[in-house]
């Protein structure tokens, strides 16, 4: 059975459950998505919400990525790690007052708004601080992610994002107010999207919007198109970097820029999903009637995604060579949705065994919680082990 590389002696060595980042492949990642984005002069500011493990953050500054922000704390987070606030957008449909005076006394570079509603409270906070919001309209282009329904953000009955048919209206809003400043549109589908028709269907809406806008007399200077490039969870060895090429090309070639205008992406997964694995030691090996649990020392509390999601994350014993066996690998949570990944094929596995649940780098150790009474997994990283 093929396996990741992992320096396994040291691995061991360590307490579990913990995350272990290959800060490499992070990198080598990185440098990707600056040369596929950097063809076409696009602009990418990494989704924090993916992870926001201070390291990995500091990394990412480091390669001069922006970040896109959804709350106060990640906007906190992304300056304390090196993001300069120039390179900062906030996003989300409920920015809570304090989280928008966050954005404004630290000049970030634009607020991704969802409604008129929210609007009206930006504007009358800078009246307040006597500053100039900067604005995005988040638009729902009503465009189908053809992903799981809960990572679903695209269409007309999704909380996020203003509808086609209200554009006009808030634009009339907007336009009123003296405090903010409409300088781009932006769009978000959906996430773990590996068909790329979406996003040929996502530049050709905003095409047809930049038509409608212009019929009005206006010209945004930022296109935003979001995140939501899936990365492949079945085969993490063979292909460790997502498609950056083929998404931004896509884009490219269907987009009709107007003079001037800056394209911008928010990817989170496909950056930091592969670089992260959850490692994790066997408690036990329960034989049942008809089938062999494997009970780990992590269990939704360090990886959420597949009893929130039905997510598959691959699983390789990293202390057996022995011959394959079918388990289900559980975690211990009292809950049965507590469940790794049923039928799964391992090496013969044994109490003390050092598991990887693969691809966890992306909404991973970010969701992880405290049910239980129990500890928030600690991370270690390839360079510093
Ligand atoms: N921009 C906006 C406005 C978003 O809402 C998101 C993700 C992103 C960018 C980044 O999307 P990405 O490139 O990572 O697909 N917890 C779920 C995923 C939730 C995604 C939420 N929004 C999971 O574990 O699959």
């Amino acid at each position: 059975m093929l396996k990741g590389t992992f320096p396994l002696e040291k691995l061991k060595a360590l307490p579990t459950p913990f995350y272990y980042y290959n800060i490499e492949l992070l990198k080598e990642t990185l440098n990707i998505v600056k040369t596929e984005a950097g063809k076409y002069n696009y602009q990418v500011h990494y989704a924090v919400k993916a992870n926001a493990n201070p390291r990995i953050l500091s990394v990412i500054a480091g390669s001069g990525l922006g970040a896109d922000c959804v709350s106060g704390g990640e906007i906190e987070a992304s300056l304390k790690a090196g993001f300069p606030a120039d390179k900062i957008v906030f996003a989300g449909v409920g920015k809570a007052d304090w989280e928008i005076e966050t954005g404004l006394d630290n000049d970030i570079s634009c607020f991704n708004v969802e409604s008129a509603a929210e609007l009206r409270i930006i504007n009358e906070i800078a009246v307040a601080k006597g500053k100039v919001a900067p604005i995005a309209l988040r638009i729902n282009p009503e465009v189908d992610a053809h992903t799981h329904a809960k990572i679903t953000t695209g269409m007309k009955e999704n909380k996020f994002g203003i509808n086609l048919g209200q554009l006009s209206q808030v634009l009339d809003i907007l336009l009123q107010m003296s405090h903010v400043r409409l300088t781009g549109i932006h769009f978000h589908i959906g996430s773990q999207i590996t068909d790329l028709s979406s996003f040929q269907a996502l530049a050709i809406r905003s095409n047809e919007i930049q038509e409608e806008l212009e019929a009005r007399g206006i010209r945004v200077e930022n296109l935003n198109f979001g995140g939501g490039l899936g990365i492949d969870y079945y085969h993490p060895n063979h292909l460790p970097v997502a498609t950056f090429d083929n998404y931004f090309a896509v884009i490219h070639r269907l987009l009709k820029l107007r003079e001037g205008q800056q394209v911008h992406f928010e990817p989170g997964r496909s950056i930091v999903a592969q670089c992260g694995s959850l490692l994790s030691k066997v408690l036990y090996v329960k034989e049942g009637e008809t089938k062999q649990f494997v009970i780990l020392d992590a269990g939704f509390t360090e990886l959420i995604r597949p009893a929130m999601y039905d997510a598959y994350h691959r699983i390789e014993n990293l202390s057996s060579d022995e011959a394959v066996e079918v388990y289900d690998v559980v975690g211990p949570i009292c809950e049965s949705s507590d469940v790794f990944g049923k039928e799964v094929e391992l090496n013969r596995t044994r109490r003390g065994d050092l598991l990887a649940l693969r691809s966890a780098g992306a909404y991973g150790e970010v969701m992880a919680s405290q049910y239980n009474c129990r500890k928030l997994p600690a991370s270690c990283f390839s360079d510093t082990i």
